[in-house]
């Protein structure tokens, strides 16, 4: 099925394997629904989610999905794995189809991930430089200092990746506990960023994706479907930080 947005014409000659010539009295004779609305026009686009019917009878009707999930620690952000349970396999078997995770965290981390069929929302939030903020708490095993608040505020050079992170906030909660505020998502980026100070990262757990905060009725493992203003809302800064 086509992920993006795609030409009716293109698409019902994909799916109805007819010649797009061949489709030409079929689109003129009104045959063609999209959301209910008969559609003559052959160029018009029609995206993953939009309802296509030829004579009533569907032929793209998948509904957008959006959930979170509470991660517990041992648990790999992944669909599949050979040796690990994945984030997929929390959810009942007869919801995973179609779904993908919307950003990642690291096997012992826990907390709020998020997994949908929508490429474009996911993409908007995964990427390493979206701009979306992600909300952490995190527990290390030296004390903390206001050194931290600074350098984290200031920014790393990575020189994996070759680039210096965006400013990230810290606040320290109690001498080994800190609140992390990040606006990107670089591979193991709150470790290794303790880790410029010889301080391990002992536990780690994910509160917030943007506005999106991890509904604390969810036991580790436990997973609901987002409402439609969490799925809207989600992009922007945090509002807590
Ligand atoms: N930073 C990390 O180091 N690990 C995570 O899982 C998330 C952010």
């Amino acid at each position: 099925m086509p992920s993006r947005y795609h030409r009716l014409d293109r698409f019902l000659s994909q799916v109805l394997q007819v010649s797009r010539s061949g489709l030409r009295p079929v689109l003129a004779a009104g045959r063609v629904r999209v959301n209910g609305v008969p559609v003559r026009d052959r160029q018009q686009r029609i995206g993953p989610f939009d309802r296509v019917e030829l004579d009533g009878q569907p032929l793209q009707s998948e509904a957008p999905r959006y959930l979170m999930v509470n991660k517990p620690a041992g648990v790999v952000s992944a669909t599949s794995d050979d040796q690990h349970t994945t984030v997929m396999d929390l959810l009942p078997a007869s919801q995973r189809q179609g779904l993908h995770l919307a950003g990642r965290l690291d096997f012992n981390s826990t907390g709020l991930v998020l997994l949908t069929n929508d490429g474009a929302w996911s993409r908007q939030l995964s990427q390493p430089q979206s701009q979306v903020r992600k909300h952490y708490r995190v527990t290390v095993e030296q004390p903390l200092t206001e050194a931290y608040v600074a350098a984290f505020s200031e920014g790393m050079w990575f020189a994996f990746e070759g680039i210096k992170t965006r400013p990230a906030t810290l606040r320290i909660r109690s001498a080994y506990e800190a609140d992390v505020w990040l606006c990107e998502g670089r591979y193991h980026q709150i470790k290794r960023m303790f880790g410029r100070f010889d301080n391990k990262v002992l536990t780690l757990h994910r509160l917030a994706i943007g506005h999106l905060v991890l509904d604390e009725s969810l036991a580790p493992g436990e997973s609901r479907d987002l409402m439609p203003g969490e799925v809207a809302g989600i992009a922007g800064l945090s509002s807590r930080g």
